[in-house]
């Protein structure tokens, strides 16, 4: 059997998509012939990511929103529906992080993570309802190993990304009946990117990662990328609902002694 996917005449959104995992997302959809938007806060990293994806050949376009602002990401929906038709795929991966204990964080610290990872997947997930297409839209949310399992200095993402899965698991039933499948992945540490230079960022705690993933190595964006090109394709046609790890095992791992370095780490900044 041989395989092809092919994107041509496909529409596919990723928001966060101007940095890291998610950029690297939008690239292989791009190179697969799909015409690409992507949305951020930053114009500048919007405009770098639409002229990289337009460099590989297609069509490409982008606007910037913050995805706590329900109305900006409505009306950059809106016109990408506009420029590109009803939505094949949409990628919601907007997340922020930093290392901190409860006892080290404000209220405000807390509510910025939960309301840019969970209330903003809850926005994006919403204001794009209208543009997905019906049936065949295939709707994937960027996760984290902190949905299942309980990390120190982590409680504002454990808490929002365990939303997260469960908004992908709950609407994977209320879309069901409309024919659009919704799917997380859950990426591992993924060399390069912010994430890993935020978590793991020196070179001996780098390597302690690296010894804890059963595969032996980091993963790279194209490896979140390529099972987003399967979840976006007809081949996970009847996958919907899932909770998809994308980490070399390091989940079944425990994600090694991630948990008590982070927890150390913040414990140290906290008495300086
Ligand atoms: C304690 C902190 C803090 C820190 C910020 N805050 N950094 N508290 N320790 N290290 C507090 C601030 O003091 C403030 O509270 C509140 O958080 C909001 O900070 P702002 O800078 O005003 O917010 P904002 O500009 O909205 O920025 C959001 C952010 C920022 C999350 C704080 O870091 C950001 O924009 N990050 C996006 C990029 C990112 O994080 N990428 C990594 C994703 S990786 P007060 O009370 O002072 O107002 C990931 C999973 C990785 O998600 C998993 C790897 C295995
Ligand atoms: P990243 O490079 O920081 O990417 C985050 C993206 O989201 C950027 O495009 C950023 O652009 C955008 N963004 C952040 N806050 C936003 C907001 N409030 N509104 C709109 N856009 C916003 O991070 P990454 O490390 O590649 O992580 C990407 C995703 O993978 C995240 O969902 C993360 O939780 C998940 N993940 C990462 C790892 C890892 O190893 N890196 C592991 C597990 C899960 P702007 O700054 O322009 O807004």
């Amino acid at each position: 059997m041989s395989l092809t996917i092919d994107f041509s005449n496909k529409t596919v959104v990723v928001i966060g998509g101007t940095s890291g995992i998610n950029r690297g997302v939008a690239m292989l959809f791009a190179r697969h012939g799909a015409r690409v938007a992507v949305a951020s806060r930053s114009s500048d990293k919007v405009e770098d990511t639409v002229n990289a994806l337009e460099a590989l050949g297609g069509q490409a376009m982008g606007f910037t929103a913050d995805v706590r602002d329900f109305v900006a990401i409505e009306e950059g929906l809106a016109k990408v529906y506009e420029a590109f038709g009803l939505f094949d795929v949409l990628v919601s991966g907007a997340a922020g992080n930093f290392p901190a204990n409860v006892n080290g964080m404000s209220v405000n610290a807390f509510r910025s993570v939960v309301e840019i990872d969970l209330v903003g997947t809850f926005n994006v997930m919403k204001a794009s309802f209208s543009y997905l297409k019906r049936p065949g839209a295939s709707v994937i949310n960027i996760s984290a190993p902190q949905a299942f399992l309980p990390m120190e200095a982590q409680s504002h993402v454990c808490s929002a990304k365990a939303g997260v899965d469960m908004i992908t698991r709950t609407l994977a039933l209320e879309w069901g009946r409309e024919g659009i499948r919704i799917n997380s992945i859950v990426p591992g540490p993924i060399d390069g990117t912010e994430g890993v230079a935020r978590l793991a960022p020196s070179g001996a705690v780098r390597q302690r990662v690296i010894d804890s993933i059963p595969l032996g190595r980091m993963g790279s964006p194209e490896d979140i990328a390529h099972a987003c090109l399967f979840l976006g394709s007809d081949l996970s046609g009847y996958i919907s609902g899932v909770i998809l790890p994308v980490d070399g095992a390091w989940s079944q791992n425990g994600c090694g002694d991630m948990s008590s370095y982070l927890g150390n780490l913040a414990r140290q900044k906290e008495k300086n």
